[in-house]
């Protein structure tokens, strides 16, 4: 039917801040430049980042960067916040900048009979400077799904930076991935509305779980990987059987 590409975390500035010997974003830009020229070659139909595009959200010259380099891609691109983008505890005026910058930080589109959800996970990780917009994000997403299945969607898919859970939906709060209180919201809704699979990333290394029937797909990143998986990007297929992804190292 058609492919598209994950990309996640290009964090421009995170491998300098992992080693103090290094400065500035050579890096990455070396890193995405190739990402973006495989992804040229593959010929996705559009591409999704699932956020911390800069590793200080206060750098504006490494948001030009990201521009720049991303207006090279052959086809459409999206992006969903990080918590680089606006910070572990957002604060109103992080999701203004990042809007101004980037656009929407949550919304959604239909491609080719299949429904891509977009969620600012970080306010679903920590909403206690921004009340309410925890609540926002899971509403949108009932909403949302409402829609997908009321225009007999083939497949719906949810895109957002932070993983639900690492190994079991009932494990501990942490860094790593969504708090339960919000986690086991989204967990009841991709069971209810029986999305095909949610992507994300913020681990800097590949995780692919499962809940019910819904695949869940952490991504590795651009920048510096955590653990054994080095950086790359997720090719995945979509056809009228079955869902199809790889991971290619850079
Ligand atoms: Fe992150």
């Amino acid at each position: 039917m058609f492919k598209f590409v994950q990309i996640s975390d290009p964090q421009l500035g995170f491998y300098a801040s992992r080693h103090p010997e290094t400065e500035g974003v050579e890096y990455e830009i070396e890193n995405l430049s190739k990402a973006i020229s495989i992804t040229n070659e593959i010929k996705p139909d559009f591409v999704i980042t699932t956020g911390d595009l800069v590793q200080d959200r206060l750098e504006q010259k490494h948001v030009d960067i990201i521009k720049e380099l991303y207006a090279t891609l052959n086809c459409p691109y999206y992006f969903t916040p990080g918590n680089s983008d606006l910070t572990n505890t957002p604060e109103k005026i992080d999701i203004e900048r990042y809007r101004e910058r980037f656009g929407a930080d949550y919304y959604s589109f239909f491609h080719k009979d299949c429904h891509f959800i977009m969620l600012n996970s970080c306010v679903l990780s920590d909403w206690s400077k921004v009340p309410g917009e925890n609540v926002i994000q899971t509403q949108f997403l009932e909403n949302q799904l409402q829609v997908g299945k009321k225009f007999n969607s083939k497949y719906q898919f949810v895109f957002m930076h932070h993983p639900l859970f690492g190994t079991d939906p009932n494990e501990d709060d942490g860094h790593m991935v969504l708090p339960i209180s919000q986690r086991s919201l989204i967990l009841n809704l991709i069971s209810k509305f029986d999305v095909k699979a949610v992507f994300t990333g913020h681990w800097h290394a590949n995780n692919v779980i499962s809940y019910k029937n819904t695949e869940l797909i952490t991504s590795g990143p651009i920048t510096f990987p955590i653990g054994e998986d080095p950086s790359g990007i997720r090719i995945v297929e979509v056809d009228e059987e079955k869902l199809y992804h790889q991971y290619i190292i850079l």
